[in-house]
């Protein structure tokens, strides 16, 4: 069902830096998160951006604007998660969001990264839970297992006086202790297709009382390496099972997609040209030849290291070599990639979060989604293998409004590639100035 755009409506995002204060460390969640969110509240406040910069969001129908977060109807307890986790004042796409999944409707949520995604369909799921009901209600798919724990954090933290019970259900962990959680009381589940898909089968995530599935990334979830898994755990989930599709990109083929699955949907889209933030400068190094590229980046690690920066290879080889060379040469860094054993990617993935690594060297699989605010430098040493994975991959920077920059090298054979991407988005790349240091 194509039904027309109907509305545009102008959100001036420029009032994101009022509610720029919070920031949380997943690694010592749960019980400290409180804490965090108040320290980093100060420390963050600094960073502002986006200041006269107008998001512009289309809707498939007029949308109620809801301007704070009590003014939504949802439960007390919830506001007062979201309240104690450090949000005061929603953002321009959970002022839209939220409602609409709350009233029940099947919602398409694209708005920029770092926008606040996560907390609309974490608080649609908390507000559609039945506390009392001791079984999985809703289930929030994501494609790695990084960010299905980033989720499942969230829930958490927003859920922390419902006392609601979230799994996190991924490869890379013991089984038992899936099979324990998810017979045991779990009410949100998120996870990786993979392995949900295997707890269906063996009848050990029950999926009569879902009443809500989650599409986090959906234009990756619906994509060749994902979409029949997404569709055999979409045929075990009851007729008229609520469906929320998010991400920063939703290429048409994808949204035509959707109609196979969601009825009548509330669609919240954000236009191409307008996808790119302001807030995070885009520059490119000419380094005429790969071989290059590893001595313009030792020429960059001073400014890496200002806060943290999360550099790109397209290949996990590539990870592994250039991680080599730089701990050859002295530098200190961290890498990870998905071959990688699980317990090692927790690992690292935690000295991160918490900033006892400053520079990460990764593929893809940190691509989407993941979201550590201290991030405000972005390298893609190759260029992306495709137009979507630019904007995630900047997208790691210049989280809520804050200032973000990414730096792209660039081989003789990559310039096409750059002004494809240039284009694509509207927007503009320069060659990266000698003081780039002073925009981070
Ligand atoms: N209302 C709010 N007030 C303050 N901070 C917020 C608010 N909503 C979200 N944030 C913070 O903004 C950051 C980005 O949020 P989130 O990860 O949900 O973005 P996203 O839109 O999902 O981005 P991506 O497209 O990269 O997945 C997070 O650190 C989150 O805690
Ligand atoms: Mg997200």
């Amino acid at each position: 069902m194509n039904e027309p755009i109907v509305k545009l409506q102008y959100i001036n995002i420029t009032k994101m830096q009022e509610f720029n204060g919070s920031h949380q460390h997943f690694e010592q969640m749960e019980r400290k998160v409180k804490e965090e969110t108040k320290a980093a509240a100060d420390s963050t406040k600094k960073d502002k951006s986006l200041d006269d910069t107008e998001m512009v969001i289309e809707a498939s129908e007029e949308l109620e604007v809801v301007k704070s977060f009590d003014e939504l109807g949802i439960r007390e307890e919830l506001i007062r998660g979201i309240f104690s986790y450090g949000f005061s004042k929603p953002s321009a796409v959970q002022q839209r969001a939220i409602l609409p999944i709350t009233k029940k409707r099947d919602v398409i949520v694209q708005s920029q990264s770092g926008t606040g995604k996560t907390c609309v369909f974490t608080v649609g799921a908390l507000q559609a839970i039945d506390l009392q009901l001791r079984e999985p209600q809703v289930l929030i798919l994501s494609p790695t297992r990084e960010l299905a724990e980033q989720t499942q954090k969230v829930c958490l933290a927003l859920g922390d006086y419902m006392q609601v019970k979230v799994h996190c259900c991924i490869g890379g962990r013991n089984v038992n202790e899936d099979v324990t959680k998810l017979e045991h009381g779990t009410q949100i589940v998120s996870g990786t297709p993979g392995r949900v898909f295997d707890m269906i089968q063996r009848r050990t995530l029950k999926t009569t009382s879902i009443k809500m599935l989650v599409l986090d990334e959906a234009d990756e979830m619906l994509n060749q390496g994902f979409k029949d898994q997404v569709y055999d755990i979409y045929r075990y989930l009851p007729y008229g099972t609520q469906c929320v599709v998010v991400s920063a990109t939703l290429p048409q083929e994808i949204l035509d997609m959707t109609n196979k699955f969601m009825n009548d949907p509330v669609k919240i889209l954000v236009k191409r040209d307008e996808l790119t933030l302001d807030g995070i400068k885009q520059f490119f190094v000419a380094v005429e030849k790969d071989d290059y590229k590893f001595e313009t980046l030792c020429d960059l690690y001073d400014t890496l290291t200002i806060t943290q920066a999360v550099i790109f290879c397209n290949k996990k080889s590539r990870v592994e070599w250039l991680a080599k060379q730089m701990r050859d040469a002295n530098f200190t860094v961290s890498y990870m990639h998905g071959s990688m054993p699980q317990k090692e990617r927790d690992a690292i993935m935690t000295e991160f979060r918490a900033g006892q690594s400053r520079v990460l060297i990764t593929t893809d699989v940190w691509g989407r989604g993941l979201d550590v605010q201290q991030v405000s430098l972005v390298i893609c040493y190759d260029l992306p293998q495709n137009r979507e994975l630019y904007i995630h991959r900047i997208g790691r920077s210049g989280r809520f409004g804050r200032k973000g920059v990414a730096i792209n090298f660039v081989t003789n054979e990559d310039v096409r590639i750059l002004r494809d991407i240039e284009q694509y988005y509207s927007t503009q790349i320069d060659e990266m100035p000698m003081n780039v240091a002073e925009l981070i």
